[in-house]
């Protein structure tokens, strides 16, 4: 098993991991400092392509993505999301992300749960390769956010869920939107890490966009704490940038190549 796999599960019930998405390599750089996990998330149809969900998000895009993360990462574990119906089956989901892993050097995958698939992952684990699983608020196949467990009974079959993801193989799980119960009944009973975005402080470890924790993709539900405001920040850089070009401050001699005046 991959090292750093390795290590993100033996982080289990010592500490926290952690985790953020990306979509470039000037990002991937600074998170690869801190973060346990980066995840190239199909997050980026809506945060980088303004799609109205992630489902138009291709391949080809989220390999370009991860080629330019990958410039950026040298210790966090690399994870890929797969896109909406590119692992339908497994002849189709093994193609496609022994593709992913070959072309991008990432460590492994995300895939979403939807009704049986976790024999999928079954089948990618048994070729070797190393899949996160993901319940559920799963935006590739819910089209409205509910949040997820608020009965025994959604509790019971979210964990029935988690505990086949566990069994086929996935090296951890992704709890995207679910009670603080559902997620602690979860994270209490699997031995793989429960990896949480609005699902408490119960999970083994956190993710968050981050163009949303950064305050940048003007979408910040409830879950998601903005620890920086830079909407705001950049928007005074370019202001001051505009002012000074229209006034004729930028560039000025220091900016210029050949150290002549030109006025
Ligand atoms: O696509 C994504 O960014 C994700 C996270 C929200 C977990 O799947």
């Amino acid at each position: 098993m991959n090292l750093k796999i390795k290590k993100i599960i033996s982080k289990k019930n010592k500490s926290k991991v952690v985790c953020l998405t990306a979509y470039s390599k000037n990002i991937a750089k600074i998170l690869d400092k801190y973060c346990d996990i980066i995840l190239v998330g199909d997050s980026m149809a809506n945060v980088l392509y303004g799609h109205k969900n992630t489902h138009e998000i291709s391949l080809v895009n989220i390999i370009q993505h991860t080629l330019s993360v990958k410039k950026g990462v040298k210790n966090s574990l690399l994870v890929v999301d797969m896109p909406k119906n590119t692992y339908n089956d497994n002849s189709k989901a093994f193609k496609n992300a022994k593709m992913v892993l070959k072309k991008t050097g990432c460590d492994a995958i995300k895939l979403e749960s939807h009704k049986d698939n976790y024999k999928i992952i079954k089948y990618l684990v048994s070729k070797k390769i190393p899949v996160m699983g993901h319940i559920g608020y799963t935006p590739q196949f819910k089209r409205k956010f509910k949040l997820e467990g608020k009965t025994r009974a959604a509790c019971n079959s979210l964990l029935k869920e988690a505990k086949l993801i566990e069994g086929a193989g996935a090296f951890s799980i992704v709890l995207e939107c679910l009670t603080p119960a559902a997620a602690k009944n979860i994270t209490n009973n699997l031995k793989i890490p429960t990896i949480g975005i609005g699902s408490s402080l119960f999970c083994d470890g956190q993710v968050l966009v981050t163009d949303d924790m950064l305050g940048l993709s003007g979408f910040y539900p409830k879950f998601v704490k903005k620890f920086v405001n830079l909407n705001r920040i950049i928007e005074k850089a370019i202001k001051k940038y505009t002012r000074d070009v229209k006034l004729k401050k930028f560039p000025s001699n220091k900016h210029n190549l050949n150290g002549h005046k030109h006025r």
